[in-house]
């Protein structure tokens, strides 16, 4: 790893784009979060902003979601997550049963480009890593999100400035690398989709 690549993984930059600033939930903190929403077989976890990828490949190795996805703006960051990936997969059948090898390898992937054009539409839970994101990324995305049929929790760093479809059932605090942080957790309402129908209808949904 590269004497950046490590300053990146490990503190946090900031660039001129605040968005694109760079820090990482912990190990720790993604089992809080995954036990949170009770991540399972029938799960699959989208990561949109998935920086290096940890937490991505974390989840693939320690619970049993069919998925696990990460989408991240940032190239360089994606490449890296992506080679990870390769040398994990190349060394999982020493480590592994080579079904649990198999599961991994097929579970994971990580996708180059924009939260907001990216196919999110399996999602089942979706980890928004938003601290630093700007108020028309997470205008787009909460609007996004209220579309996407299949996603049961949505966890962010930072509240959600509209949602129609989910509701806020509270927040955990989750170690990062740079201190506990709240992250907020929006579950889908129980009689979606439904809402989701009359939300067309603004008079019934304000
Ligand atoms: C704070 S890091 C989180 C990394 C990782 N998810 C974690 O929690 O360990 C946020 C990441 O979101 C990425 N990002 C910012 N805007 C984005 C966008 N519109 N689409 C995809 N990724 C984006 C940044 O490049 C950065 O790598």
């Amino acid at each position: 790893m590269s004497e950046d690549e490590d300053s990146l993984m490990h503190g946090v930059v900031a660039p001129r784009r605040p968005e694109l600033t760079y820090g990482e939930i912990t190990a720790v903190g993604v089992r809080t979060l995954m036990e949170a929403v009770d991540a399972n077989y029938s799960s699959t976890f989208f990561d949109l902003g998935s920086g290096f990828g940890r937490a991505v490949l974390q989840v693939a190795l320690e619970t049993l979601v069919a998925a696990s996805v990460g989408i991240e703006l940032d190239e360089h960051r994606n490449d890296v997550a992506q080679s990870v990936q390769r040398r994990l997969n190349n060394m999982a059948t020493n480590v592994m049963s080579p079904e649990d090898a198999a599961r991994v390898a097929n579970c994971v992937r990580f996708v180059h480009g924009d939260l907001l054009h990216a196919d999110c539409s399996l999602a089942t839970i979706i980890y928004f890593p938003s601290l630093l994101f700007g108020e028309q990324l997470m205008d787009a995305a909460s609007r996004k999100f209220d579309g996407l049929p299949n996603v049961r929790w949505v966890m962010s760093l930072k509240m959600l400035p509209r949602y129609r479809t989910f509701t806020l059932r509270g927040s955990v605090q989750v170690e990062m690398t740079w201190s506990q942080c709240p992250v907020y957790l929006y579950e889908r309402l129980p009689y979606f989709p439904l809402c989701r129908n009359m939300a067309r209808f603004d008079c019934f949904v304000s």
